[in-house]
């Protein structure tokens, strides 16, 4: 009962946090992003691909790579053509004019296994010297219970353990642009559902099952309290890199299109979902001002837009970060760095 109630709260009324913060304007607020590369996991789904659209039309950088499910070619190129034809629209000598268009690429990338997110690492670094802006955006809420392909439970493997390699996997080459530029970034997106988690934050007995005697909103929960330590974890460790970690607000996306059709919950608020849910266009506000303000401190968690925000006692316990490094090490151990 606790449980449902807990979820009702957060789903109609959010985490604790109600302040808006400031109003972010694309057109004002994103600076240049000239010569910069960004990669974005799950860009072909909205949060995402309107984040790459929005900073492909205002901050130009060289190269933003979409690093989402394997596709067939065709769908890979409609992916970046889409993202491209919204940023530019049909372009004009005076859209050249302004200086050299985005480049989008695609990355094959399925976070459910850890041999995929190695094969992506290793087709970036391949191509790209540089890596400047880091998204962990990809997610799953709510899927059946089931396992990635190393056996860990879904919502984990996928949302948090795939994310802490790749970020490992690329940290050399966020290293070495620091060389070139000081201001490199990694934005990892968590939630406020994050303060729907078991007890104590991360129940690592059951991280090697499919969590089906766990109920969905709390495996979600768990891996969202895991991104708020991988945080605190790649601050510490790598303190010239700007680390943070963000909600988007509540919007409706592919996300609660899948949430939709498993719970009952969302399936009864759908009528006045959008009474409480924010447009897109909105909801990537934080996504941009993490990537791109000059007042982001390394190391926090913000609601929208730039506003520190709750989290939970789980997410704020040091120890917890401390025990989840070591079980990631431990079950990454078997993985070689690329160089
Ligand atoms: N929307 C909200 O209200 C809300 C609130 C809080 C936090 N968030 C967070 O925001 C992030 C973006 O979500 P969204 O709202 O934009 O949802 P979305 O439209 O469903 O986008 C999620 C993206 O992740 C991709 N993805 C799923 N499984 C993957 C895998 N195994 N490997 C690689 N990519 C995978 C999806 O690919 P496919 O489309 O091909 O399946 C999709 O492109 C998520 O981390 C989510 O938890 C969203």
């Amino acid at each position: 009962m606790t449980e449902i109630r807990e979820m009702a709260r957060v789903t109609l009324f959010g985490s604790r946090n109600t302040s808006k913060g400031a109003a972010f304007e694309p057109a004002r607020d994103i600076p240049s992003l000239a010569g910069k590369v960004v990669l974005i996991t799950g860009a072909a789904g909205d949060l995402g691909r309107n984040t790459a659209i929005q900073l492909a039309r205002y901050g130009r950088p060289a190269r933003i790579y979409v690093a989402d499910l394997p596709r067939d070619d065709d769908a890979k190129t409609a992916v970046a053509l889409r993202i491209t034809y919204e940023a530019y629209g049909e372009v004009s000598a005076d859209t050249k004019a302004a200086g050299p268009l985005t480049e989008i690429r695609y990355l094959d990338l399925d976070l459910s296994s850890l041999e995929s997110v190695r094969k992506c690492a290793a087709d970036f670094v391949a191509l790209e010297q540089r890596l400047d802006i880091l998204y962990l955006n990809a997610g799953i809420i709510r899927v059946a219970p089931g396992m990635t392909a190393e056996d860990y439970e879904i919502h984990f493997g996928i949302n948090y353990l795939g994310h802490a390699l790749l970020s490992r996997l690329l940290m050399p080459t966020m290293l070495r642009t620091i060389q070139q530029q000081p201001d490199v970034r990694i934005v990892i997106v968590s939630s406020e559902g994050h303060v729907i988690a078991p007890k104590g934050g991360i129940d690592f007995n059951k991280l090697k099952t499919n969590g089906a005697d766990i109920p969905y909103a709390k495996r979600y929960g768990q891996s969202k309290v895991a991104l708020l330590c991988l945080t605190r974890e790649l601050t510490r460790e790598y303190p010239q890199i700007n680390v943070v970690a963000i909600h988007p607000g509540r919007i409706l996306t592919g996300m609660a299109t899948s949430l939709q059709k498993e719970s009952m919950l969302a399936r009864w608020t759908k009528p006045i979902a959008p009474l409480f849910c924010v447009p897109v266009l909105i909801g990537i506000q934080n996504h941009l001002w993490a990537a791109t303000s000059s007042n982001v401190v390394s190391g926090t968690y913000y609601e929208p837009v730039g506003v520190p925000g709750t989290r939970s006692d789980a997410a704020k316990d040091e120890l917890l970060s401390k025990r989840l490094r070591e079980w990631t090490e431990d079950a990454l151990s078997w993985i070689k760095s690329l160089e």
